[in-house]
């Protein structure tokens, strides 16, 4: 029977299917379920910044009569210390209760003060940090080196502070993709984690008022990070994670060969149920033992640029065969 082990990172997981940082991971119930549910790893629902800031702020309108001069900065300690022990706190936790790796999230836009949190995720045994940097490139009057730099400075600083592997969950609105995915390598990021999936607007024409685009994802949105692990998980030392429409075993199937070491799902768990991990899992397993191959590491990669007989041609032959295909 078909071995389902893999590496991620360095960390050992027993199938490559990672439940993706969102709700089915923001408390110990539900993590303990992803488990249950034959999970490889969770990512836990990200330590926001903002949500930081919106604590202290509130903590802060309750401070205004206390008759002390130094209470401002005594609830900015409290507000950060105590929203940070409750998230370290549920990572003891979930490490006490599940055996699969738990991996935490810092949703951050900065290489400011939350550096100093990370330490506290590795004195709870966290096997791992994923960042979740959120950074639109909006501003016109900044160019793309500017905001590659707020991922690199971000890199560089936490790659100082822990020493256990760190993921980058990165956008895919980069100028250059390659060129900058080998800098985050070349600082020692361990996992390049593609794409994050912004919350995107959408227009009502009806009201005329924007309104939000659908928050999950669709199986045809898994194409955009095929093309970049296709691309990249050959030529790049980190490792690569594949999220975003990874809807069933033949999108995982098709990660893991264009070398993806593990996949990140979570609108197909949401939509459909955490009970789809085994289903997709014994997908994966069925289709393994029909082609022969009794381990990952047996296909993993096999159909990246950097293994195809013509590595040169490979994007344009693609492009051709796409193009001329079309009557
Ligand atoms: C309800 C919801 C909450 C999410 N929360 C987070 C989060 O806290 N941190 C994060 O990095 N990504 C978050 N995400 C993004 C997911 O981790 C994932 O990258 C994205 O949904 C694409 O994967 P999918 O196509 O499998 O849904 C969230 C997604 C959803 C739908």
């Amino acid at each position: 029977m078909a071995d389902l082990q893999t590496t991620y990172m360095g960390i050992k997981l027993k199938n490559p299917l990672i439940v993706a940082s969102s709700t089915l991971t923001s408390n110990l119930d539900k993590i303990v379920k992803c488990e249950q549910a034959g999970a490889g790893a969770v990512i836990l629902k990200s330590l926001f910044e903002e949500q930081i800031n919106i604590d202290r702020a509130k903590m802060l309108e309750g401070a205004s009569d206390m008759g002390y001069a130094d209470g401002y900065d005594f609830f900015m300690g409290y507000g950060k210390s105590h929203f940070l022990d409750d998230y370290v706190e549920l990572v003891m936790q979930a490490k006490e209760r599940v055996s699969i790796p738990v991996i935490p999230s810092v949703n951050c836009v900065t290489g400011g003060e939350w550096i100093e949190y990370a330490e506290r995720f590795e004195s709870v045994g966290a096997d791992g940090l994923e960042l979740n940097t959120f950074v639109i490139p909006s501003d016109v009057s900044k160019n793309a080196s500017y905001f590659e730099e707020i991922y690199l400075d971000l890199a560089r600083k936490i790659k100082k502070q822990v020493k256990i592997p760190v993921a980058m969950k990165v956008s895919p609105h980069f100028t250059d993709m390659a060129g900058f995915v080998k800098k985050l390598a070349d600082i020692g990021i361990d996992g390049i984690v593609m794409f994050n999936r912004f919350y995107r607007p959408d227009v009502d024409i009806d009201n005329l008022i924007m309104k939000h685009a659908p928050i999950l994802s669709s199986p045809q949105e898994i194409y955009l990070a095929l093309q970049w692990i296709a691309l990249l998980s050959g030529e790049i030392e980190s490792d690569f994670c594949a999220t975003t429409g990874v809807w069933d075993g033949e999108g995982l199937i098709k990660q893991l060969l264009v070398g993806a070491k593990s996949i990140q799902m979570c609108s197909a768990l949401i939509k459909n149920g955490l009970h789809i991990i085994p289903e997709i899992l014994s997908e994966l397993e069925g289709w393994m033992d029909k082609k022969g191959f009794s381990s990952i590491a047996d296909f993993n990669g096999k159909l990246c640029q950097e293994s195809s007989d013509n590595p040169e041609i490979y994007e344009r032959n693609q492009y051709i065969k796409a193009v001329v295909g079309i009557e």
